[in-house]
């Protein structure tokens, strides 16, 4: 069984290099690097983050993997082939895309994202689920921050492989991201035990807002004291990555510099859903907010956000208490 994992193992990070080669010698290496190119990045950071190239074809990286006993049923535990049962055939997952490893914190290719050159759906094919990789719980790009930083301050959160990337093209070299998933508490624990301060930083759509809904419910359970989490949102049709090219590092970095704490962004988003000017308004404010403020540690953050209660409902901390149990720290 250990056996078995290490060998899947060797076969992503020979996958890996296989793509790297890819890049540099397929005959369809210029598009591939064209594409990079037209996306602001350079040699250097593509091969930072270990970025290659899956040729068109349906068995490219199985004949690469030919002379291997088993490789098939191999490459397909690894996730990166599928068999088809009923042809009784394996083909490659993976095929003319621009391929990014997912590395774990050891540095070891746990799986692959891959983007299309041009406007196919999907957009971006993943690794699936394996025993050895878990999208709840790894980022894309913790590995390469903490190769680039020993001591880092701070990580930024965002949505897609291409952000972290071009992030790190601008010289911000602390970014993650979720594995096209949303953020769950594992993420946070993990980035918590590294650094003090995250930053969420989602598209500026309507699914990237909804995002940062979702990761406070998130966070609010797993912040204690001496730890912050703060939001940025960006302009309408921005990611981080088109806003940093646009812009460059610095006004990237000013606008990281003025995100929204945690309880800022908490208390806009729930006042901005009632009218704090009556009585209801201000009684589905609290039933909104006191059931979210229960879920958080007991801290002094938790005392201040309740504080904050009183001061708009007017009612003090024993009549709220009265109705609802405060400390009951349930889990997500
Ligand atoms: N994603 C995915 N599958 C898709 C689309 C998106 O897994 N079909 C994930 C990817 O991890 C992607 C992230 O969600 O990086 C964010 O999606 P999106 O904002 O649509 O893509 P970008 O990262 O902005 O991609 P690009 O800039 O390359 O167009
Ligand atoms: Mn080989
Ligand atoms: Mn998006
Ligand atoms: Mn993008
Ligand atoms: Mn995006």
């Amino acid at each position: 069984r250990e056996q078995e994992i290490k060998r899947q193992f060797e076969a992503l990070e020979h996958s890996n290099r296989y793509f790297q080669d890819m890049l540099r010698s397929s005959s369809e290496r210029e598009r591939a690097i064209g594409y990079l190119k037209q996306r602001g990045l350079s040699g250097q950071i593509a091969a930072a983050f270990g970025i290659g190239y899956a040729p068109p074809g349906w068995d490219n990286l199985l004949q690469h993997f030919a002379h291997l006993e088993n490789a098939a049923p191999l490459l397909e535990q690894s996730g990166m082939v599928i068999h088809n049962e009923d042809k009784q055939r394996y083909y490659d997952r993976f095929r003319d895309r621009i391929m990014f490893p997912i590395r774990d914190v050891r540095g070891r290719v746990l799986g692959f994202g891959g983007r299309v050159l041009g406007d196919d759906k999907p957009k971006y094919l993943n690794s699936p689920e394996t025993p050895t990789f878990h999208k709840g719980r790894e980022l894309y790009g913790l590995y390469e921050a903490r190769k680039h930083s020993n001591q880092l301050e701070r990580l930024l959160i965002v949505e897609g492989y291409m952000d972290v990337v071009s992030l790190a093209q601008h010289g911000i070299h602390w970014s993650v991201a979720t594995l096209g998933t949303a953020t769950t508490a594992q993420h946070l624990e993990r980035l918590f035990k590294l650094v003090p301060e995250v930053i969420f930083c989602f598209d500026g759509d309507a699914a990237g807002r909804q995002a940062a809904q979702r990761a406070l419910g998130v966070t609010l359970p797993v912040i204690r004291d001496g730890q912050e989490a703060r939001f940025l949102f960006l302009p309408d049709g921005e990611d981080p990555d088109t806003l940093v090219r646009r812009e460059g590092e610095t006004a990237f970095s000013q606008r990281v510099s003025q995100a929204l704490p945690l309880s800022e962004f908490f208390f806009r988003q729930l006042s901005d859903e009632a009218d704090l000017s009556s009585m209801d308004g201000r009684a589905r404010f609290s039933n909104q907010a006191l059931p979210l403020i229960q879920s958080m540690q007991p801290s002094l953050l938790k005392q201040m956000m309740l504080d904050r209660i009183c001061e708009i409902t007017g009612l003090s901390l024993e009549q709220i208490s009265s109705v609802i149990d405060l400390h009951q720290a349930t889990s997500t």
